[in-house]
């Protein structure tokens, strides 16, 4: 353990920035240095440290992002992505990985929501704890972020984000508080103020609530360039400012010789600093690298097929016979992998034509790819279009990979409709080729009305990593039976979503949507969808049968039932269970998620799968009561297949002491 005795004011006071873009201070080697690199797709480390956004020189694995992930609804496949990213961190020398990302998809136009899990925050969360487990099971650290309610990337700086308690409590910061019990080394703070306060200036958010309430033990870092007055973000409990920042010193160190900072404010922060070096430290015996390079690839690829969405398929898929023409960008060799900014990963990994894959599965089709043009992000130019569209006319089907282009770091999207020429691309193949598969490439939910009805099958291929061809045509030919889920509501349009294309007016934008978010917000309003939250298609099919509710105390229940593969594959599905609060003293959401599981089920067998409730299952944020509050009533038990896919259904009642409860006059 270091010694904060051992410190000066001034060796204290110099540790509370970083020593550069990604290294803590060494205070002339008195301590050891704890490096840290991004990021959520895997690991992003600058060739020359000191180099904020240089170059990112060296190669590693590049994984799916995280809302691929989400799509596997599967937390072994997210801690096997956190696993093989930290061998790639082990492997390279950094000691914290700047991941997982949980903020909430409230947004479909948020040009970030790649890296982030879901719209919803028991999913978000779930999935998080799983990666965190998986990096830390190897002696990396992580860094939950962005704390808190960083929605999207337009004026991500300067704009407030507007939001009543009990919304942070249900939505925003439930992903963190279930994140938070898988010990996570780091918490980043964001870069906009919650409620008029930056959030690396927010005391309550920092302390009261991360700290005091969930129960936080580790460091809070700074987004990189997150603090906006060092003093007052370490009176917030910031403890970490990245990266260096020059005034930083002067600032302290004149703030604490005018009293504005006392010594035991700094002290917190920099014991924080100090108990993060000694953690790392006192993990390095776990830092063992497990895979092999090529392993960790065949870990990108096994997450990946996990993670493919079959969005329409009315029997064409599994295709394996025919001549079949392939087109669009995305099934080249400049196939985008994943999105950009800082959670951008330079693979060494060489991408092979979709088609080669395609034609390597051995199948009795054969796969050859058209050249047309469209859809690439400059400008248009039509290469052989007659050739093109005699050639789609020629085949017995047509596969189009494409994609939005549009989802980085510090830029939202405008739309979520695909490119006008990708969607001239689709609307043309149909117009000769009756058989159109669509894969689409995407980090968020994308507008496919215009051209859905006349596809015969679409594939969401997600951002899917390096491994992502070799699990779309595994998919594609059946040789793995897709079992992927959204972890995000596809709306039909963005006017039907919460925001519509509203981005707030720079100062601030109001989250009047409230805990209605995602699917609790089309429910609440009934509002058709493209594509529901929780939607997946298999080439398997499933039966749900004999629900059964256990009572094991006043809030703790197992909920069981059985699922039957009634096809002749061997499939996995998932199953989501949503809870509904029947009758309330405040709007609660038409149902929620509250629980899920994925199983492997034979075919022709059945399988009973059992998960559990408890008082956070039917829980609410209560304002007045400033805590969590279980109303004694009626509750319904919805397990689906989707979220608007309901199986099965069961009542059951809550009774807890009457010292527990409010009154509720009018139920005597
Ligand atoms: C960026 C991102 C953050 C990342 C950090 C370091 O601005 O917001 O997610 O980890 O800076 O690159």
């Amino acid at each position: 353990m270091y010694d904060l005795k051992k410190l000066s004011i001034d060796e204290k006071i110099t540790l509370l920035t970083g020593a550069d873009s990604w290294r803590t201070e060494s205070l002339n080697s008195k301590l050891r240095q704890v490096f840290v690199s991004d990021g959520p797709s895997g690991l992003r480390m600058m060739g020359d440290p000191s180099q904020e956004y240089g170059n990112t020189t060296k190669t590693a694995t590049a994984m799916p992002t995280l809302s691929m992930i989400a799509n596997t609804w599967n937390t072994d496949m997210a801690f096997l992505d956190g696993e093989t990213i930290a061998d790639d961190c082990v492997e390279k020398g950094a000691d914290i990985l700047l991941a997982p990302g949980v903020n909430i998809k409230r947004t479909p136009l948020n040009g970030r929501n790649f890296e982030y899990f879901s719209e919803d925050p028991f999913l978000a969360g779930t999935m998080a704890k799983s990666f965190i487990q998986g990096v830390q099971s190897k002696g990396v650290g992580t860094s939950l972020k962005h704390y808190l309610a960083n929605n999207r990337e337009y004026n991500r700086c300067w704009q407030t984000s507007e939001i009543d308690e009990r919304t942070i409590r249900e939505i925003y910061l439930k992903p963190f508080e279930i994140a938070i019990s898988a010990n996570p080394y780091t918490v980043m703070c964001s870069y906009n103020p919650i409620n008029g306060v930056y959030a690396s200036e927010n005391k309550y958010f920092l302390k009261d609530v991360l700290r005091d309430d969930l129960g936080f033990k580790g460091t809070v870092i700074s987004d990189w360039g997150a603090v906006y007055s060092p003093y007052k973000a370490h009176k917030a409990t910031t403890d970490l400012q990245m990266p260096h920042d020059d005034n930083a010193f002067n600032d302290i160190k004149s703030a604490y010789e005018k009293g504005l900072i006392l010594q035991d404010e700094i002290d917190f922060c920099v014991s924080n600093i100090l108990k993060l070096i000694d953690r790392v430290e006192s993990e390095q015996p776990k830092r063992k690298i497990s895979y092999s390079v090529e392993k960790r690839h065949q870990n990108a690829v096994d997450i990946a097929k996990e993670g493919i969405v079959l969005l329409k398929n009315d029997g064409i898929l599994p295709l394996n016979k025919g001549n079949i023409a392939v087109s669009g960008e995305m099934a080249t060799e400049n196939v985008i992998t994943g999105g950009g900014g800082s959670a951008k990963v330079s693979s060494a990994f060489k991408q092979l034509p979709l088609t080669d894959l395609l034609n390597k599965e051995n199948t009795n089709a054969k796969f050859h790819y058209v050249k047309d043009g469209r859809g690439i992000n400059d400008d248009f130019v039509a290469w052989n279009l007659k050739k093109a569209s005699m050639d789609f006319y020629n085949s017995d089907a047509v596969i189009l990979c494409v994609t939005d282009y549009e989802e980085k770091e510090g830029k939202d999207r405008y739309s979520i409709k695909l490119p006008v020429l990708t969607e001239e691309l689709i609307l043309d193949a149909v117009k000769y080729n009756p058989n159109v598969i669509v894969c689409v490439y995407a980090g968020s939910s994308v507008d496919m009305s215009s051209w859905i009805d006349k596809v015969r099958a679409v594939v969401f291929v997600g951002f899917g990593g390096e491994g992502c061809q070799e699990a779309l045509s595994s998919v594609l030919v059946g040789k793995t039976c897709p079992s992927g889920k959204l972890s995000e509501t596809f709306p039909l349009s963005i006017q039907d979503t919460p925001t519509k294309t509203f981005r707030g007016n720079g100062f601030y934008e109001t989250y009047s949507e409230g805990i209605f978010v995602g699917y609790r917000y089309y429910d609440l309003y009934k509002k058709e969808v493209l594509f529901p939250f929780g939607f997946g298609l298999s080439y398997a099919s499933f039966e749900y049968s004999n629900v059964n509710v256990k009572k094991l105390s006043d809030t703790d229940f197992e909920v069981s039932f059985d699922i039957e593969n009634t096809s002749d594959i061997d499939a996995k599905e998932v199953s989501e269970i949503y809870v509904k609060d029947v009758f309330s003293m405040v709007s609660r959401p038409e149902k929620e998620l509250k629980a899920f599981s994925k199983n492997l089920i034979k075919a022709r067998q059945k399988k009973t799968v059992k998960v559990n409730l408890d008082f956070s299952s039917f829980a609410y944020y209560n304002v007045s009561l400033k805590r969590w509050h279980v109303e004694n009533g009626t509750f319904e038990i919805l397990i689906g297949s989707s979220a608007n896919d309901i199986k099965l259904k069961q009542k059951i009642e809550i009774s807890l002491p009457d010292d527990t409860q409010q009154s509720q006059k009018g139920l005597e």
